[in-house]
């Protein structure tokens, strides 16, 4: 679906993007975002230079002095519509990631117009100033392309993925959580699961839904499962293969944290989801011992210089970013605690994913010198061997978000006629 007029595409910024030498196959212009890594540097300096400043230039024409109902020129309507047609995470080089959206639907009446309003080229102006300053603020690391190639490959590729179910085991208490979780809020729905990986979570809850489906980036992460008749697609969580309004519940546990962009993953879960339907993020909370926690703080981070410096993924603020996205975007937020319990496990077993180095973060680190690292750091704190026991205490949260009212325009059934 094209929404942006032909007669603005030669204004639009990803035709200046264009000219500039980039020939990447482009994705359509539609109402969504579209992720496209790598990229490279010239087209983002391009947007920079010659898009935001004439925007910000008619915003400061006309912010002051003009009159609401006043007509601005066809040129700066053209401006407006060519930028607002496409936003863009910031990068810092070669192999950057980029996103794409059409020109937004709640703007698709001012582009119909050779010369738009005052008040609405303030409206263009707000759009994309506000879409600017989200997008620009994911830091994105340089020279480390995402979406499914690099999920697959970079992040869970066979090593890890043959490693991940015995590395990071789960109680059968946390099974039992999630079936009474998939009782009381999937009952018979539509459900969509992000990010199966084996199909830990899926094998639990996928009994209690109307219908279940899993998107997972990684093809090792979904052999490596077993499949008990799961429908698990290869998929980028950021640009998913399903129907707008398609799910009634989405739900996941700890993918979010390894997607490279959760703003892309919000605008999909938005898009996806009925009205009244909710997305719910699991939450395996742990709580061991405060020596252990300082012990996991200083074993992560020795891996992590051991791995060349890479930071953890699941530090980046990946779940901070994605709440504050939805709530933004009008989706109602409840916290609710399943269950919390005592439980003593070994020191092994608290520091489980380090012992292992079964983290994408730590992928440059084999299995002994990670095993070797949590023994040496452990016994430098005075906490014994790996097979010490340690009570602690778990627990279950869902952070649940309701799409209470429609987030768009263009998820808003059309009146018929
Ligand atoms: C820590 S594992 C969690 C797997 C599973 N949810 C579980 O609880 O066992 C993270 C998973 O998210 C997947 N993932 C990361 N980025 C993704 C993306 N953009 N789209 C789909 N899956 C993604 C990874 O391949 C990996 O299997």
């Amino acid at each position: 679906m094209t929404v942006i007029p032909d007669r603005w595409r030669a204004r639009s910024a990803i035709d200046l993007v264009r000219e500039a030498g980039d020939g990447a196959d482009l994705p359509p212009c539609d109402s969504r975002f579209h992720y496209v890594p790598p990229w490279r540097s010239e087209a983002l300096e391009t947007l920079a230079e010659k898009v935001v400043p004439a925007v910000a230039g008619i915003a400061a024409r006309y912010a002051a002095a003009g009159r609401p109902d006043d007509l601005i020129t066809a040129d700066e309507t053209a401006t407006l519509v060519g930028a607002c047609a496409y936003v863009r995470l910031r990068g810092d080089g070669d192999g950057c990631t980029l996103a794409f959206g059409g020109l937004p639907s709640e703007l698709t009446g001012h582009a119909q117009h050779d010369r738009m309003t005052v008040r609405a080229a303030l409206e263009c102006v707000g759009w994309f100033d506000a879409n600017q300053r989200l997008l620009t603020a994911t830091g994105i690391t340089p020279g480390r392309p995402g979406g499914t190639a690099a999920a697959d490959g970079a992040l869970y590729g066979p090593e890890l993925a043959r490693r991940y179910d015995p590395a990071r085991q789960v109680t059968e208490q946390f099974n039992d959580v999630l079936r009474g979780f998939a009782k009381e809020f999937l009952g018979m729905r539509r459900v969509l699961e992000l990010g199966t990986g084996t199909g830990r979570v899926a094998r639990n809850i996928a009994p209690f839904a109307g219908s279940y489906v899993g998107i997972e980036a990684s093809r090792a992460m979904i052999d490596a499962g077993r499949r008990d008749g799961l429908d698990v697609r290869q998929g980028d969580m950021m640009a998913m293969p399903f129907e707008t309004g398609s799910v009634d519940v989405v739900v996941e546990h700890e993918s979010v944290d390894f997607c490279t962009e959760p703003l892309l993953a919000a605008t999909e879960i938005e898009r996806v989801l009925a009205l009244g339907g909710q997305f719910y993020r699991i939450e395996l909370e742990t709580v061991p011992a405060a020596g252990i926690t300082r012990l996991q703080d200083e074993i992560t981070a020795r891996l992590a210089k051991l791995s060349g410096g890479v930071f953890p993924y699941w530090t980046k603020g990946q779940r901070r970013r994605l709440h504050s996205r939805l709530t933004g975007r009008g989706f109602a937020h409840r916290r609710i605690r399943l269950a919390r319990w005592h439980e003593t496990r070994t020191l092994r077993n608290w520091l489980q994913g380090l012992v292992n180095a079964s983290y994408p973060s730590f992928s440059g680190v084999d299995e002994e010198t990670a095993s070797s690292t949590c023994v040496e750091l452990a016994r430098a704190a005075s906490m014994g061997d790996l097979d010490t026991k340690w009570p602690g205490e778990a627990g279950v949260v869902v952070h649940q978000y309701e799409a209470v009212e429609w987030c768009c325009a263009a998820h808003r059934p059309r009146p018929t006629t």
